[in-house]
C-alpha cells in the first residue's frame, strides 16, 4: 500500500528529531528498547485494518470520527474507574452522534499509550530554579525536582505495561457486554443525571430502549445480533517517542507490512511534522492510520508534500488531518488547505481538534480553555467545509469522564474561581464529562442545522 522501498523501522534515526529527550545513558536506553522489542504487540494488524476501513468510510462521508481522551495519561491516575468513565462518556457521545446523524461513529480513544508530550519550552523555571520540562510519564516525572525531571528509559517499560493493562480492561468492557446498547442507560454517570446534557441523554437512551424492545419482539436481540452487543473501539496516541514506537513495530505475518503495534492509530504533532524530520519518516512506513496535526503555520504546498509522503497511493482511511487553528484563525487558514486537498483529489479524513488552538491562561494562573471558543472553532470548521462542499468528518477532544474543573464555561458555567476545585490534568485542560456530552449534542445539532447532511423525518437523505 505504501511506497516504503527505502524505509526501515529505524530509518528515522538518520533524520533530525525534534521534541525527543536526550537520554544520559544510551547503553541503558538500548537495553530497554531491546526488551520492548521482545514484548508482545499491544494491538494486532487485523484490528488496525478494520480501523482503516472504518476511516475510509469517514473519508467518503459515510461515517463520523470521534477521537478523545486525556491530553496525557499518567502513572498516578491509572485506575479502573478512570478508564471506565472515559470509555462510557465516549460511548455516550457516540450514541448521541449516531442517533442524531444516523450514521456510524468510529470511536478512537486517546488512551492506552498517550504518554509522551511535546513542550513549547525545553526547561521550566520556578523561584530561580531551572529544570527540564515535564515531557510525559513515559519520559520523566511531573514533580518539580531534579530527580523526577531526569529522563529515565525505565519509564518506557512502565508505560508499556500500563497501556497493556488499560487495553485489557477496555477489551473486557467492549466485548463483555458493557458496550451493549441495552446498557445505554447505565452509561449515564451519577453526576450527569442532574445536568441538562445528562437529562437529554436519558431521553435518547429511553427512545433507544423502546426501539430495542420493539426489535426484540421482532426477534432481533443481542444474542443473535452482535452489532447490538459490542462496539468497535480503537486506541491512539502521538507517536513522539520514536525509540519506543520502533521497538513495538512489527511485520504482519499475513501481508508482510509493517505496523506499530503500540496503538491502532498514531498521530504526528504540530511541532514535529517537518517533511524531512524523524517523525514523518517513521510514520510514512507503518501501515497504521496516521493523524497529522495541522496548525496555523502549515501552508497548502507543505500539506500536499506531507500527504504525498505519508499516503503516496492515496488510500482512503490512511490519513486523518486533525486541524487545530484556534477559533479566530480557522477562516484564515482552513479554506486554502481544503481547496488544495480537494483540487489534488487527495482522500483524507478532515477532523477538528478545537482544543489546542484555544488554550489561554486564566487571571489566577491556570492553563484553561473556554467552552465557547471550543464550540466556535468547531462551528467555523464545519461551516468552512460546508462552503467548500467537503465533509467535516470528525472531532478530536481532550476530555475525561471525571467531573474535573479544567475548561471554563459550559452548562455548569465553570468560572475562573472554580478552576482550582478539581484541576487534575498532567498537561492540557480537558473537557469534563458534562462538557463533553454537551458538545456532542451541539455537534449533533450542528450536523443537522448547518445542513452538512440533509435530514428528513430524522433520516439522512443526502449531503449538501
Ligand atoms: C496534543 O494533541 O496533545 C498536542 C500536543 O497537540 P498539537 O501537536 O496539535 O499541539
Ligand atoms: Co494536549
Amino acid at each position: 500500500m505504501l511506497d516504503v522501498s527505502s524505509w526501515t523501522p529505524d530509518s528515522w534515526r538518520t533524520k533530525p528529531a525534534r521534541q525527543m529527550p536526550e537520554y544520559p545513558d544510551s547503553k541503558y536506553l538500548g537495553e530497554i528498547e531491546s526488551q520492548l522489542g521482545n514484548f508482545p504487540p499491544l494491538v494486532f494488524a487485523g484490528e488496525i485494518r478494520t480501523l482503516r476501513d472504518q476511516l475510509a468510510a469517514v473519508a467518503e462521508g459515510k461515517a463520523f470520527l470521534l477521537q478523545g481522551g486525556d491530553c496525557a495519561e499518567s502513572f498516578a491516575e491509572h485506575s479502573a474507574n478512570n478508564i471506565r468513565d472515559t470509555l462510557r462518556v465516549l460511548l455516550q457521545m457516540a450514541l448521541v452522534l449516531t442517533y442524531a446523524a444516523a450514521m456510524p461513529v468510529v470511536k478512537v480513544g486517546r488512551i492506552a499509550g498517550q504518554f509522551a508530550k511535546p513542550r513549547s519550552e525545553p526547561t521550566e523555571t520556578k523561584d530561580g530554579v531551572e529544570l527540564p520540562s515535564y515531557r510525559g510519564d513515559i519520559i520523566n516525572g511531573i514533580a518539580f525536582d531534579a530527580d523526577a525531571r531526569k529522563f529515565d528509559p525505565h519509564r518506557q517499560l512502565r508505560a508499556y505495561r500500563q497501556a497493556a493493562a488499560s487495553l485489557n480492561l477496555i477489551r473486557a468492557f467492549i466485548q463483555g457486554g458493557y458496550a451493549d446498547l441495552h446498557m445505554a442507560h447505565r452509561w449515564n454517570l451519577d453526576f450527569l443525571t442532574d445536568s441538562p446534557a445528562g437529562a437529554r441523554y436519558e431521553e435518547i437512551a429511553l427512545r433507544i430502549s423502546e426501539s430495542l424492545a420493539f426489535m426484540q419482539a421482532c426477534g432481533i436481540t443481542s444474542a443473535n445480533t452482535p452489532q447490538l452487543r459490542s462496539a468497535d473501539f480503537f486506541t491512539s496516541h502521538e507517536a513522539l517517542l520514536l525509540g519506543y514506537e520502533q521497538a513495538l513495530t512489527r511485520t504482519d505475518s499475513v501481508t508482510g507490512d509493517w505496523y506499530t503495534t503500540s496503538a491502532h492509530m498514531v498521530w504526528i504533532g504540530d511541532r514535529t511534522r517537518q517533511p524531512d524530520g524523524a517523525h514523518v519518516e517513521f510514520a510514512r512506513g507503518v501501515h497504521n492510520p496516521v493523524g497529522l496535526k495541522c496548525g496555523p503555520s502549515l501552508k497548502p504546498d507543505e500539506l500536499l508534500d506531507l500527504i504525498d509522503i505519508l499516503n503516496p497511493k492515496n488510500v482512503a482511511g490512511r490519513l486523518v488531518l486533525i486541524c487545530r487553528f484556534g477559533a479566530d484563525k480557522v477562516e484564515a487558514h482552513l479554506p486554502d488547505l481544503v481547496r488544495a486537498v480537494a483540487r489534488e483529489g487527495k482522500k483524507v479524513v478532515w477532523s477538528c481538534d478545537p482544543m489546542h488552538g484555544n488554550t489561554i491562561k486564566s487571571s489566577n494562573g491556570y492553563k484553561t480553555r473556554p467552552f465557547d471558543r471550543i464550540l466556535k472553532e468547531l462551528r467555523a470548521f464545519m461551516s468552512v467545509h460546508r462552503a467548500e462542499g467537503t465533509y467535516a468528518g470528525g472531532v478530536h477532544f481532550e476530555m475525561t469522564g471525571q467531573n474535573v474543573t479544567e475548561c471554563l464555561g459550559g452548562a455548569q458555567d465553570i468560572g475562573e474561581e472554580n478552576l482550582s476545585d478539581r484541576y487534575h490534568t498532567h498537561c492540557d485542560p480537558r473537557l469534563n464529562a458534562n462538557q463533553a456530552l454537551e458538545l456532542a449534542f451541539l455537534i449533533a445539532g450542528e450536523l443537522r442545522r448547518e445542513g452538512s447532511l440533509h435530514v428528513s423525518d430524522g433520516r439522512i437523505t443526502g449531503f449538501c
